[in-house]
């Protein structure tokens, strides 16, 4: 070879090794060790693809690497030809990565992926995948160099999806399990009953899907204000999946090492089957299958002083657990309203035989009885935190979705438990700006707040820990109708939240997290994946510091930078720049958006009052309890000088259907001529504005002088509102304040929840 031919080939060698050495390796959850060398292992058409051809799983694992890379390239990669650089996958005893740990090491020639089992070489390819392109281009597979050491942090990393609000199809399906596969969630658990819809073929009761499944078409009304079927009308909307369909999608989500999870609900979220079979409920009468969340006239509990209900809940769960090899069968037991046991001669005659003290005791003997079947298949039952009341069935493991209390009372009764709370890990709650995303069922749970989610909470740290098996989050579907939206909401949330199930806590960083998530971007953008982009609104928060109140304003976009201003007007690039906490000295309104390369987000502003007054740090006392559930930041949230904003997780204090009478003692008389207190209205959430708001004042805490009552000019049907009732009054002296918002007497005609308690929402008693 002459000098000339070799400058060249140096040259075409060196080149893209140059150009590409720098590229970084964005996997998503970030691995436990990995080091990046220099250089590259190039995949070709004819890179062969090295493994043990007597073992099955890594025949299926192997097969499983070249569909993948032959739809990325179109190579065909062939198996077991030596003596050429190769992929290497190898099953072998492996101390420190556990069942589903893997080692990977990318060298100039070749790719080796070790692990102790078929599940480690499954997460080893996937891995690799990450660090190649997303469609199928004519670009080189360049793998970088490196090692990797892995294993994951939790054993259970889940994810769920409601298919009875909405069906989703098969294919459907399968995607969603191929998104959690590429993460390394390993459960997917399957919501296949509600009252909106029974979705498996069950063969022993067929008109669970041929009555069940189907429901009169009223997808263009909102969910909750649908009108009720009618005889007569034609239901023609949902679906289901045969045992058939069913099969194949165990087995698609077998060879990407997800077990799925079916939840077969009980004895509540039972509509749909008591519309097939009405001698399930204790009524036993016809009834016309749901269209949304109007209950009226529905039963939707089975009975449980019926033995024949019993019968039918083995016969399914027989197929049921025929067609799934899950060690975990999901029985539900959620929001049972227990009215129709109280009301029913069978139910109360088997409470007085079993010597019960009340209808808690009741699900109780059922969700035990099940359980004993399910055992006696060899199988575990896992239910929602509400199998707890009455007595937790003795093998339980439990699913914590009302926040973490049932979690970390079922880990310190020993019980296995699963986190899923509402906040942040519900995925059908809002992820950005109310105003700016699509309608979803209410809440905030950002990107970051589920990936700073742990689930191992303080009280469970130490000897309790061993019972967390792990986080999951759920896509409940009511206001998700369709694919598109639901891989909206879903990502990039499961990004974190795999992150959160795999990655050791110390090894977390939302830095690194949002810079690699980038990539992800951009491949689910080439995939044609539906994704939101971001919580484009900046967070307000209040700080603290030596008795010295501040705002810190925070951004979750990568690169992101804020503008704000503090005198009203809509923020601009000629506004502040954050960057250190603001002083609040006085009372202000502070506005923010973000900027991104200079492009400003004014569609997302996030607005935050901090109020100085009378009132500010002074206690509260309240004559009903607010929620336990809406408790904000503790008892002093109505005088701690922060404004409620449209979010409801935060800031607000709520009481349910009872009125909000609250008094302040300011400590020393003083000279007062206004009050107000600041009301929140969210019609879906069932939070109304009060009728009225009456202010007194006292001087001895005993004997009040009304100053004034403001009445509500809300209109009931206002979807979100924050109104100020304001008293203004001539100078008076006084030291004791009462503040009664009075609650309506029940939701209006017009709402779905018509008669039942409304919650009255307030954040700030401003005196001055
Ligand atoms: C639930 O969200 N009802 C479990
Ligand atoms: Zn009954």
């Amino acid at each position: 070879m002459n000098s000339s031919k070799k400058t060249l080939l140096f040259v075409l060698w060196s080149f893209p090794i140059m150009l590409f050495s720098q590229q970084p390796v964005n996997i998503i959850p970030q691995p436990v060790e990995m080091k990046i060398n220099t250089g590259y292992f190039i995949i070709e058409k004819n890179t062969p693809v090295i493994f043990n051809k007597t073992n099955a799983e890594l025949t299926h694992a192997a097969s499983f690497l070249k569909s993948h890379i032959k739809n990325i390239s179109g190579y065909i990669l062939p198996e077991n030809i030596h003596g050429k650089n190769s992929i290497q996958l190898i099953i072998k005893k492996t101390e420190g990565i556990g069942t589903e740990g893997y080692l990977l090491t990318v060298s100039p020639i070749s790719v080796d992926i070790t692990a102790n089992t078929k599940a480690g070489i499954i997460y080893g390819i996937q891995s690799l995948f990450q660090t190649l392109p997303a469609i199928r281009t004519n670009a080189a597979l360049r793998v970088p160099c490196m090692t990797i050491k892995d294993y994951p942090r939790f054993k259970w990393r889940g994810m769920h999806l409601d298919v009875s609000r909405h069906f989703f199809s098969p294919d459907f399906v399968k995607e969603y399990i191929d998104l959690l596969a590429t993460y390394k969630m390993n459960t997917f658990h399957w919501h296949l009953t509600d009252d909106q819809g029974w979705r498996i073929e069950i063969k022993k009761y067929p008109k669970l899907t041929s009555v069940g499944a189907w429901r009169v078409d009223e997808s263009n009304s909102m969910w909750g204000s649908s009108p009720q079927a009618k005889e007569g009308d034609s239901a023609t909307y949902g679906g289901y999946y045969t045992q058939e369909q069913i099969k194949d999608i165990v087995k698609y989500a077998e060879e990407r090492n997800v077990t799925i999870v079916p939840e077969i609900e009980m004895p509540g979220h039972s509509a749909a089957a008591i519309a097939a079979y009405p001698y399930l409920s204790c009524s036993q009468q016809q009834q016309l299958p749901m269209t949304g969340g109007n209950y009226r006239n529905i039963s939707s509990v089975y009975c449980v002083g019926n033995d024949s209900v019993f019968t039918y809940l083995e016969n399914v769960l027989t197929e049921v657990i025929k067609l799934f090899p899950s060690k975990y069968i999901h029985l539900g037991g959620d929001e049972v309203d227990k009215t129709s046991w109280k009301n029913c001669a069978k139910c109360q005659a088997l409470k007085n035989r079993l010597g019960l003290k009340n209808e808690d005791e009741l699900q109780s003997y059922l969700i035990k009885k099940v359980e004993r079947f399910i055992i006696s298949k060899h199988r575990k039952m896992i239910g929602w935190d509400e199998i707890l009341e009455g007595g937790l069935a003795p093998e339980a493991t439990v699913m914590s979705w009302r926040g973490e209390s049932g979690g970390i009372a079922a880990a310190k009764m020993h019980h296995d438990v699963v986190m899923t709370p509402g906040t942040p890990l519900y995925f059908d709650h809002y992820q950005a700006d109310p105003t700016t995303e699509p309608l979803a069922f209410g809440g905030f749970n950002s990107l970051k707040m589920v990936y700073d989610y742990n689930p191992v909470p303080k009280e469970l740290q130490g000897e309790y820990e061993q019972y967390i098996l792990g986080a999951q989050a759920n896509l409940w579907a009511e206001n998700i109708s369709t694919a598109e939206h639901a891989e909206y909401m879903l990502l990039p949330r499961m990004l974190a939240l795999a992150e959160t199930d795999w990655t050791p806590g110390d090894k977390k960083n939302w830095d690194s997290f949002n810079q690699r998530l980038q990539s992800h971007f951009e491949k689910f953008g080439q995939r044609g994946i539906r994704y939101c982009k971001g919580n484009f609104r900046p967070d307000i928060k209040p700080l603290v510091q030596s008795g010295k109140l501040f705002a810190v304003l925070s951004s979750e976009i990568y690169g992101g930078e804020i503008y704000f201003t503090a005198n009203g007007e809509q923020p601009t690039l000629k506004s502040s720049k954050y960057s250190t906490p603001v002083s609040i000295d006085s009372t202000v309104t502070l506005k923010a958006i973000t900027v991104v390369n200079g492009k400003m987000m004014t569609n997302n502003v996030a607005q935050q009052s901090f109020v100085m007054d009378k009132a500010v740090g002074k206690n509260v006392v309240y004559a009903n309890p607010v929620s336990s559930k809406y408790f904000a930041d503790g008892p002093n949230t109505l005088t701690d000088g922060i404004r409620g904003t449209d979010i409801i997780g935060k800031y607000w204090h709520g009481i349910e259907g009872k009125d909000l009478i609250a008094t302040i003692d300011l400590g020393d008389e003083e000279n007062i001529h206004t009050i107000s207190l600041g009301c929140l209205q969210s019609y879906r959430s069932w939070i109304m504005m009060p009728q009225y708001v009456k202010f007194e004042i006292s001087d001895d805490g005993k004997s009040f002088t009304e100053v004034k009552t403001v009445d509500n000019d809300v209109p009931s049907n206002t979807m979100t509102a924050i109104k100020d009732f304001t008293a203004n009054f001539p100078e008076q002296k006084a030291r004791y304040i009462r503040v009664t918002a009075k609650a309506l007497k029940g939701l209006t005609k017009d709402h779905p929840g018509k008669d039942l308690p409304a919650w009255i929402f307030a954040d700030e008693i401003v005196v001055e």
